[in-house]
């Protein structure tokens, strides 16, 4: 599969490692793909280097790990990335009365804000809802992680379930993009634990079921 990754921070970079060595075809979106940083990720992770728009052009599936803020404006410059899957792996997070939230909710979310923006793709959220460490290691974990889905298109979702196995996820499907309303907040359960109650990043949400025992 060929696998465009827009944004090469450290989501981007996670995700490059977690799928280094498992056959795909990555490209690294970068908007200078010329610094050192980049260039030592691409020799690691085996990944080629490219400007977001040219990844984005030759990827079957693309995904998006940019700030929201500079969001709209990077999708723009993508073009209408038309029949293409689009892994939208984003929080729309910015301050809130003073502390860190998101700012779409309830009656819409970001990936839903994102499949405006591209209206011919076909948007998947998930990837949101663990920290990047996890989606570059799944191995030493004890349990199968879980990672949910959202999308409206169920062949979109069945390839982004390929790829969250690859990666060593559990991946369940939440329903529709709407559903999306629902995983953005879930990020926030895990930011609130990792970040302001101790727990620290090292750990992922799994879904363990009486039949497993
Ligand atoms: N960090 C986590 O553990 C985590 C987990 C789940 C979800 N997320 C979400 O994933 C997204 C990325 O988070 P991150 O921690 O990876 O952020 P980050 O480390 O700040 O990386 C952001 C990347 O986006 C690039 N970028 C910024 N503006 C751009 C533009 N206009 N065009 C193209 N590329 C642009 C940056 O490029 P430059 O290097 O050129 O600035 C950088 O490579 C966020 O929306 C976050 O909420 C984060």
């Amino acid at each position: 599969m060929k696998i465009a990754i827009v944004g090469t921070g450290n989501v981007g970079a996670a995700i490059a490692r977690g799928l280094a060595g498992k056959g795909h075809d990555v490209s690294l979106g970068a908007r200078d793909p010329k610094t050192s940083a980049v260039t030592r990720l691409a020799v690691e992770t085996g990944a080629t280097l490219a400007t977001p728009w040219a990844a984005a052009q030759a990827g079957d599936i693309v995904l998006l790990a940019l700030p929201w803020a500079a969001a709209a404006a990077a999708i723009a410059d993508l073009g209408p990335l038309a029949g293409k899957v689009v892994i939208d792996c984003m929080n729309p997070l910015g301050m809130v009365d003073g502390v860190l939230g998101l700012l779409v909710g309830h009656s819409s979310s970001g990936a839903e804000l994102v499949q405006s923006l591209l209206p011919e793709a076909r948007v998947v959220k998930t990837l949101n809802q663990v920290g990047a460490e996890i989606m570059a290691d799944t191995s030493r974990l004890p349990h199968r992680p879980a990672q949910f889905m959202a999308g409206d298109d169920g062949a979109a979702k069945a390839m982004v379930a390929n790829l969250l196995r690859d990666l060593g996820f559990d991946p369940m499907d939440a329903g529709g993009l709407t559903k999306a309303r629902l995983l953005e907040p879930l990020a926030m359960v895990w930011i609130n634990q990792a970040l302001l109650r101790g727990k620290g990043r090292d750990w992922v949400f799994a879904a363990v079921t009486a039949s497993q025992r």
